[in-house]
Formats: C-alpha cells, sequence, structure tokens
C-alpha cells in the first residue's frame, strides 16, 4: 500500500459562478478546505449555501470558475480521470440504474471499475450484505424505501474501495428511524478507515457524525473546525432572545452593554437579542424589565452553546433547515 498524501481533500479559494439566463449566480465565492485521510468531514449550511456545488467541484462534476482543488493528491480538474477512479460519490438524488435489480447494480458498476466477472459478483454480494439488503438482492432499486435506496446506492459507491466517499445530503428526506441507521452505517465505515466528507443542512447530523466540520453560507465558508472549536471561536455564547409586542423597554442596551459576561448586544424592532457567556438571570432579566414598563413578552429563548448559536452570531440570522 502506497502511503496516503497529507490531505484527502483540499481546496484553495474554489469560486463557482454559473452563468444563467438571468444574470450570473455567485454559487461559491471562496472556499477552502483541508481534511485529512480517516477524518469524517461536513459541509453544514442551509438550502442555496453552496454545498451540492462544493460537492460536485470535488467530485469533477462541476468545474470551477477559479480557484484549485485536489482529491488524493490529484487535481479535479487536470487530473479528473484518476479522481473519479479514487472516489465514490452518492448524490442527493436516486440515480440507481432501474432496468437493473439492487445486486446488478453493483456487480455491474464492479465491472465498470474493472473487477473481473467473479470479483465483480462476489463484491456485490459482499456489499449487499454488508448494508442489510441480501432480501433484495433481486429488488429494483425503485420499489425499495428510500432507507434502502440510499444504503444501496452508499454501497454502490463503494464497489471499487475508494479513498474518499462524497455523500450530497445523505438522510435528506429519511424519516428519523433510518437516519439513525444511516448513521450508523456511516460511522462504520469510517472506522475502517473511510475517508469520509458530506454535505448536510441538518446541524444535528454534523454534530453528532463529524470530526470537523465547514459552516457554509452564501458560497462561503464562515467558521471551521471540530464542534468544540466552533461554539468556542465563533459563537461560545448562549444566546437570550426576548420578543416583545411593540418596541423593547427603552434603556436595556445601556443596562447591558459592557456588563460582565456579557457581549453582544442587538436590539431590533421587536426584539432584543443578547449573546452571553454568563447568562444567568438574563432572561428573567429581560422578560422583568418587559413586565415593568408594560411592554408584552409575546416570545422568549435560550440556547445553549451549538452549532446553532454558532450560526446566528456568525450571521445574526436564525438557523432554519
Ligand atoms: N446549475 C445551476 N445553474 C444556476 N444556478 C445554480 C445551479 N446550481 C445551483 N445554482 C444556485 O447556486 C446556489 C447554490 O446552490 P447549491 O450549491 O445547490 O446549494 P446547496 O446545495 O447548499 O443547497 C443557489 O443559489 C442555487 O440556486
Ligand atoms: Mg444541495
Amino acid at each position: 500500500m502506497p502511503e496516503p498524501p497529507e490531505l484527502a481533500v483540499h481546496a484553495t479559494d474554489l469560486h463557482k459562478t454559473y452563468k444563467s439566463p438571468g444574470g450570473d449566480v455567485p454559487a461559491v465565492r471562496g472556499i477552502g478546505l483541508a481534511v485529512p485521510p480517516g477524518e469524517f468531514f461536513g459541509l453544514l449550511g442551509p438550502n442555496g449555501a453552496g454545498k451540492s456545488t462544493t460537492i460536485g467541484m470535488l467530485t469533477t462534476l462541476v468545474r470551477p470558475t477559479s480557484g484549485a482543488a485536489s482529491v488524493w493528491g490529484h487535481d479535479v480538474v487536470g487530473d479528473s480521470t484518476e479522481v473519479k477512479r479514487r472516489i465514490g460519490m452518492v448524490s442527493q438524488n436516486n440515480t440507481l440504474d432501474s432496468d437493473l435489480d439492487a445486486f446488478e447494480n453493483l456487480e455491474f458498476r464492479g465491472r465498470y471499475f474493472g473487477l473481473g466477472a467473479r470479483d465483480a459478483r462476489r463484491r456485490a454480494d459482499e456489499l449487499l450484505e454488508l448494508f442489510g439488503l441480501t432480501d433484495r438482492r433481486k429488488g429494483n432499486p425503485f420499489e425499495m424505501s428510500g432507507g434502502q435506496a440510499k444504503r444501496l446506492m452508499i454501497a454502490r459507491a463503494l464497489v471499487h474501495r475508494p479513498d474518499v466517499l462524497f455523500l450530497d445530503e445523505p438522510t435528506a428526506g429519511l424519516d428519523p428511524q433510518n437516519r439513525v441507521n444511516l448513521w450508523d452505517l456511516l460511522r462504520g465505515l469510517q472506522k475502517e478507515g473511510q475517508t469520509i466528507l458530506l454535505t448536510t443542512h441538518y446541524m444535528e447530523e454534523a454534530e453528532v457524525l463529524c470530526d470537523r466540520i465547514a459552516v457554509v453560507d452564501h458560497g462561503r465558508v464562515l467558521a471551521q473546525g471540530t464542534v468544540p472549536e466552533l461554539t468556542a471561536t465563533a459563537g461560545a455564547d448562549t444566546v437570550v432572545t426576548v420578543t416583545y409586542e411593540g418596541a423593547p423597554p427603552a434603556g436595556l442596551r445601556e443596562r447591558l452593554d459592557g456588563r460582565d459576561g456579557v457581549g453582544k448586544v442587538e436590539v431590533t424592532d421587536g426584539q432584543v437579542r443578547v449573546f452571553a457567556r454568563e447568562a444567568d438571570g438574563l432572561l428573567g432579566e429581560l422578560v422583568a424589565a418587559g413586565a415593568g414598563s408594560g411592554a408584552v413578552v409575546t416570545d422568549a429563548s435560550q440556547i445553549r452553546p451549538s452549532l446553532e448559536t454558532v450560526f446566528l452570531s456568525l450571521t445574526g440570522r436564525e438557523y432554519r433547515d
């Protein structure tokens, strides 16, 4: 076995601008990533953030407008054939072949990647077994449940033992039970040494699965790191939000600004949002201030440090998936 490269995936200043009749769409605006072999890496961001475009460029399906990327040391543009050989890609939609049964979908992929007839069949059966699909061996991929079809797609992506497995929103649309099952499966693959890069708009998914996460929005990486790193550097704060009917009580900002443990204070039309390191009593105080000044509190929440507060603090927007 040759030594693995220093980085499994390396992207620097990747850009993609789509030309469309309505004008240019700057989908990716300077993304950099460095994923070492063996890592489980996640691109987390809301709908339209540029995740699919980014994974498309890394898997040679989308041509970068500028910037560079390599997978397992091979340039995605200059050496795309080699990249294709070294990766497995699981796209969001069902791209299985409906003219073939489950087994044949795997067998044909094996043949495509140069396995002999016997090896291709053996590998297909091995993967069906590994992914709990042996009893669906002769099933049509479009008559399977969403979870089964997704497992078959992952199996197909692994036929040729790729160095890096890419998955675009692997659990979007799956029910919670299937989602958790798939998480177990992916974790198992990583334990066996598989390098994995996935995109997701589910914070929980990124948090549960990924060693490191890049939070992306509007085609840029807002922050990158482990969950503790992200919560510590990007938004270590508890976020307390109180919404009032009409204007928030006067003087709140003055009262809170500069107080120990209190970070950013945002006062908008009917809302006060406080990023605090020490949030004890703060929520009660904001609610009481409303009552004291006759401002009716219509909503109040406190979010603990999490990817949610990271996103809030970086974008000023609530994360909606
Ligand atoms: N083929 C395309 N042509 C034009 N615009 C596109 C195309 N694909 C994606 N976009 C736009 O690029 C932006 C990023 O899309 P995408 O990469 O699919 O984001 P995500 O996967 O995070 O939802 C969106 O505004 C989307 O509408
Ligand atoms: Mg997408």
